[in-house]
């Protein structure tokens, strides 16, 4: 390419206009493939952190109401605005990785519509060949995790006088210093104690270790944090913790599903 061209390289940022514009070069790059794939695993990454602290903060149940609802609270009332902060980070990592993901196939798609003889690449796993629809039962469950427990609108608790239900969100739970606070300990045994919402969640935690496990074995060689050679070595990462993270919850609700947590 020449030194004057201004055309966008698909697979990459033009170089030419680096020194130049560093803003412009920005740009190209976050239109490129490479760009958009670097954001992909960017926002991934950063989703799994999510996941993993609080897969590591629900285990709290196990140390009983007080630690997880003095938990709840401190996150929910103290931090303040930085909740917010962190919950606009989180729902904008969600769109982006979302929607660069579906961008970067279709293009994908576009560019090869009739795909090749040979059905796949040597490399290629059941989990690396269905990570748009492994993500996308992912993106649904959140959904239904959202409007299971934040907003409590998937069903309630039988009211103590026995006439309807009380909703999730209004069970509440005394601290030793006479504080109320919200129960999450007993909205989350409410949840597990109901057979197909158990269900629910541990079928979700398979598809979440298939998408989880090729994902950050995947995001380490697109960030170049492991090469070629290292392959095994971010695989093992890769089934490592997403593996830690599905165990962790798969606990929580088979310890409430079968009556060891109360
Ligand atoms: C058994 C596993 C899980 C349990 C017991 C659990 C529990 C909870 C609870 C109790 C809340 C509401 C907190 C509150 O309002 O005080 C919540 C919120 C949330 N959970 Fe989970 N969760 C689990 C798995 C997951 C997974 C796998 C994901 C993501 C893939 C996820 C994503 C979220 C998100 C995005 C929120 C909203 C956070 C916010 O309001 O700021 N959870 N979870």
């Amino acid at each position: 390419m020449s030194a004057t061209s201004s055309a966008i390289n698909p697979k990459g940022p033009r170089t030419e206009t680096a020194t130049a514009n560093p803003i412009a070069w920005v740009c190209d790059y976050l239109c490129s493939s490479v760009g958009q794939k670097v954001l992909v695993a960017i926002t991934g990454t950063l989703l799994v952190t999510f996941v993993l602290f609080h897969m590591i903060g629900n285990l709290k149940m196990f140390a009983g109401p007080e630690s997880i609802n003095k938990y709840a609270y401190f996150l929910k009332h103290d931090l303040g605005a930085m909740i917010w902060i962190a919950r606009g980070g989180l729902l904008g990592c969600f769109l982006l990785h979302l929607t660069l993901a579906l961008w970067l196939k279709s293009r994908a798609t576009a560019a090869r519509p009739i795909g090749y003889a040979y059905g796949g690449n040597a490399q290629a796993t059941p989990a690396s060949k269905t990570m748009m629809q492994t993500g996308l039962v992912v993106g649904v469950f959140v959904l239904f995790h959202l409007a299971h427990y934040t907003f409590g609108t998937v069903h309630g608790v039988p009211s103590p006088d026995g006439k309807g239900e009380t909703n999730y969100l209004d069970l509440q739970y005394k601290m030793p210093d006479g504080k109320m606070v919200h129960n999450v300990y007993a909205m989350v045994v409410a949840g597990f104690s109901t057979p197909w919402i158990s269900l629910v969640y541990l079928l979700c935690q398979i598809v979440l270790f298939v998408h989880l496990s090729h994902g950050i074995q995947s995001a380490f060689q697109t960030l170049g944090l492991v090469n070629r050679r290292f392959v095994k070595v971010a695989r093992a990462l890769g089934v490592g913790i997403a593996g830690a993270i599905v165990a962790g919850n798969f606990a929580i609700v088979i310890a409430i599903w079968g009556g060891w947590v109360k």
